[in-house]
């Protein structure tokens, strides 16, 4: 697995992960989505997306049985909502989440999207968390290049260790500023919904270049964000034969020509834009 070493230290993450939107919210499935979650752990996809939000807690326990008896493989990702991000709605939710996980610690825990709640006073409760062997290392998701000016000049807000934001081939505006802004501080941007949700999949130029190299398009889809380092894709499946496609972004090498293709029909960004959230 392609590993990225997360800023201030020397550990490394996979560059491709797992994510968990949607998991566990029909709870007739959840013996198939723990399947798809412990395959992608054998194929070496061990950082895993999830959050107390995703089927209200019901994620965070299939990926509770996903990673039981093998936690110390995983790097473990979750999110606390914005209204519970105070200094003590952080420890509690925080806790919450330990325990639907079947673990005692998280190896990132992110603020999901930016509430009412002072950044500083999550910054020093992630920093309690932190001291308490909680949490390994915390982030933000869904921060524009306003907030995340904001974060760096607040007391500790440099310890960010990423930000989890919308980004795929129909969705390029984090370019103009966001990305090349994370890129010179080395903060790693988890690109989320990587496949717009499947959505992307319909797309005809992409399935041009798919069909060309005889392989499936959610694999171009993926290999082009692999290749905007320092990016780290979670996209989520719970079909076994998509996480092996899934997989398989990693062995794809876009050429130069291939690459323009896709620039043509999906244009990068001209101007700076809001940052867009699903
Ligand atoms: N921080 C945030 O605000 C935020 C927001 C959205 C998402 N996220 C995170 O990012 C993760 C990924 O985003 P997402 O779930 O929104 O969307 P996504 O990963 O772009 O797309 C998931 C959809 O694509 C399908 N799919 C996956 N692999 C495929 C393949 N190889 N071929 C065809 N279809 C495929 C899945 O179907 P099957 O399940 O049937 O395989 C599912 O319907 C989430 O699960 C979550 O962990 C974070």
């Amino acid at each position: 697995m392609r590993c990225l070493r997360l800023p201030g230290g020397d550990e490394e993450v996979p560059v491709l992960g797992l994510g968990t939107w949607g998991m566990g919210e029909a709870r007739g499935r959840d013996i198939d989505m723990v399947a798809a979650l412990r395959l992608g752990l054998d194929l070496g996809m061990t950082l895993v997306d999830t959050a107390e939000m995703y089927g209200e807690g019901g994620a965070e326990e299939v990926v509770g049985k996903a990673i039981a008896g093998r936690r110390d493989e995983v790097f473990l990702v979750s999110k606390v909502y914005p209204h519970n991000a105070t200094r003590r709605g952080t420890a509690a939710a925080c806790e919450r989440s330990l325990k639907r996980l079947g673990t005692d610690r998280l190896d990132l825990y992110l603020l999901h999207w930016r509430g009412d709640v002072p950044l500083a006073e999550t910054i020093e409760a992630f920093a309690a968390l932190r001291r308490d062997g909680k949490i390994r290392r915390w982030g933000v998701s869904n921060f524009g290049m306003a907030d995340m000016g904001e974060l760096w000049a607040l007391p500790g807000g440099t310890e960010c260790a990423a930000n989890q934001v919308l980004y795929n081939l129909s969705r390029r505006g984090i370019e103009w500023d966001l990305l090349p802004w994370c890129r010179e501080r080395r903060v790693p941007v988890m690109a989320y919904s990587p496949l717009e949700q499947g959505r992307l999949l319909r797309q005809r130029a992409l399935g041009k270049v798919a069909a060309r190299r005889g392989v499936a398009t959610a694999q171009v889809a993926l290999a082009w964000l692999l290749a905007r380092p320092p990016v780290i894709v979670i996209p989520k499946a719970g079909d076994l034969s998509h996480v092996r496609e899934n997989r398989a972004a990693l062995d794809l090498a876009l050429a130069h020509e291939e690459l323009a293709e896709l620039d043509r029909a999906f244009a990068p960004p001209n101007h700076a834009k809001p940052l867009e959230m699903l």
